[in-house]
This record gives C-alpha cells, structure tokens and sequence, in this order.
C-alpha cells in the first residue's frame, strides 16, 4: 500500500535555536495506528505540529502526495486534523457549538450539513449536552473532548492526537480509547498512556531529544526495559 504520510529528514530549530527535531524520517500507510512516546521535551508535540504545518521545518513531510509547504496549507489542514497538548490551544468560540463547527464551516460545507456534522462530533465524545455552553468554563477533561470534537466534525483522513487521554477520568478515557479504535482514520497519537498504546496502537514511534530511538511493533518496545530505561521512559 501507498504511504499517506511520508517524513523524510526532518529537522527544526525553534527561534530561540533549540534543536527540538533532527532527521527525522518514517512513513505510515493508510489507516496505520501510530503511537508517538519519549520523555518529556523529547519532539513529539513538535513532530506533529509539522503534520500541517503549524511549522514547517527542513526536509519533507508529505500527506496523501502533497508537499506542506506554505501554498499547500488550506488542502493540508482538510486532511490532518490536529488535537492539540493543551486544550486552551483549540478552544476560542463563546459556545461549544461555535467551536465544533469552526472547520466544517471553513470547509465551507451547507449550514445543515455543518449541524449533522457538529452533533455527529459531540456524540462521538459524550458531549452533545454541552453543545450551547461556553468552552472557557469547562473542566480541563471536558474541554479535551470538545477539543477532539473539534477535529472530528472535519473528518479528517489523518488524526494527530497529542495526549489525548491526559485529564480523562477512567471511564471518558476508556470510551475515547473504543472511540479512537473504531475510527478508520490514520493516526499519530504522541502519549505517555503506555497502557492505551498497548491496546490502540499496534505500532510505536520512540522518540529522544528530537531523534526517533526506535520504530517498530508497539509491543516488542514497551517490553524491551533497556530501551525504555536509555530513553528515559522507565
Ligand atoms: N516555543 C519554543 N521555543 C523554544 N523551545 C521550545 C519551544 N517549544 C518547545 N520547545 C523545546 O523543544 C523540545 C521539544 O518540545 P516538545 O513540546 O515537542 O516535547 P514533547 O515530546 O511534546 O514533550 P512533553 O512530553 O512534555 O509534551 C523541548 O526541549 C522544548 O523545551
Ligand atoms: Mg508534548
């Protein structure tokens, strides 16, 4: 099958010239379940921030054929919907609803369509009841579900999901966890959840100071303790 993502030598500095990505290269195919792990400050948030090039480093990342580059960005953002580390991020409509349907809207989609679409989102997360309330006074784990809800009523073919069970409470965590599993969509999950890449994610991306340290089946990494203690995991 056809990579929908390839990476190819990435690297990016941030202005203060801290190195935060260096060669970084993998591809995934399409409906593959990735899972991004590594200590904290390790590049996972900021490997995926170039998904759709929130930045844009040197090298290549392709999606679906398609170079990010600043021209291509509008196209790109319809294909990889990214849920942000913090909540706070993606959050900044007076009402639920205002949020929700903020891509579909961009997506310039029928104003009943975009209704459909919204409250598709919201159930999917077990929010539907919050539709008219204001994001800024939910609590941090029922802002990260309107935050995915955000990115769902896109549907979008590829999901960036940086810690996406951080903040839920064991039950909402483990219907995120069906909900992520039922979905046919290809995803890169950055999480310090060992746990859910173990049931979720049959593939696992080890990231250490901007480098990938290991890629390979989830289960063969998350066993092997000398690469999780040198990566700072254990
Ligand atoms: N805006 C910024 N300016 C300078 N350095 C930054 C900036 N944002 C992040 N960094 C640095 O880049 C490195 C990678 O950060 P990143 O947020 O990608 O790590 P992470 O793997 O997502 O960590 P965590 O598990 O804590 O979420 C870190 O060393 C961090 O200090
Ligand atoms: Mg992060």
């Amino acid at each position: 099958m056809d990579p929908i993502i390839v990476i190819d030598n990435l690297s990016f500095a941030y202005p203060d010239g801290h190195q935060a990505l260096c060669n970084v290269s993998f591809s995934a195919t399409p409906g593959e379940k990735i899972a991004l792990v590594g200590a904290n400050g390790a590049g996972k948030s900021t490997l995926l921030l170039h998904l759709n090039g929130i930045f844009l480093g040197d090298g290549s990342v392709v999606v679906n054929d398609l170079e990010v580059e600043k021209k291509t960005l509008g196209e790109v953002r319809v294909m990889v919907g990214v849920v942000f580390q913090n909540p706070d991020d993606q959050l900044f409509s007076s009402t639920v609803f205002e949020d929700v349907a903020y891509g579909p809207i961009y997506q310039g989609l029928e104003k009943d369509v975009i209704e459909q679409r919204v409250d598709e989102a919201l159930n999917a997360v077990h929010m539907i009841a919050y539709k008219n309330r204001n994001p800024y006074h939910l609590s941090s784990g029922e802002k990260k579900r309107i935050a995915i809800a955000t990115v769902l009523s896109m549907r979008p073919q590829i999901l960036m999901l940086d810690e996406p069970t951080a903040g839920l409470d064991p039950r909402a965590r483990r219907e995120l966890i069906e909900l992520l599993q039922e979905l046919p969509q290809t995803m890169l999950i950055a999480t310090h959840d060992l746990d859910m890449v173990k049931t979720l994610t049959p593939r696992t991306i080890l990231m250490n100071q901007g480098k990938i340290a290991a890629d390979g089946p989830s289960m063969e990494i998350l066993s092997d303790e000398a690469l999780l203690y040198e990566n700072g995991l254990l």
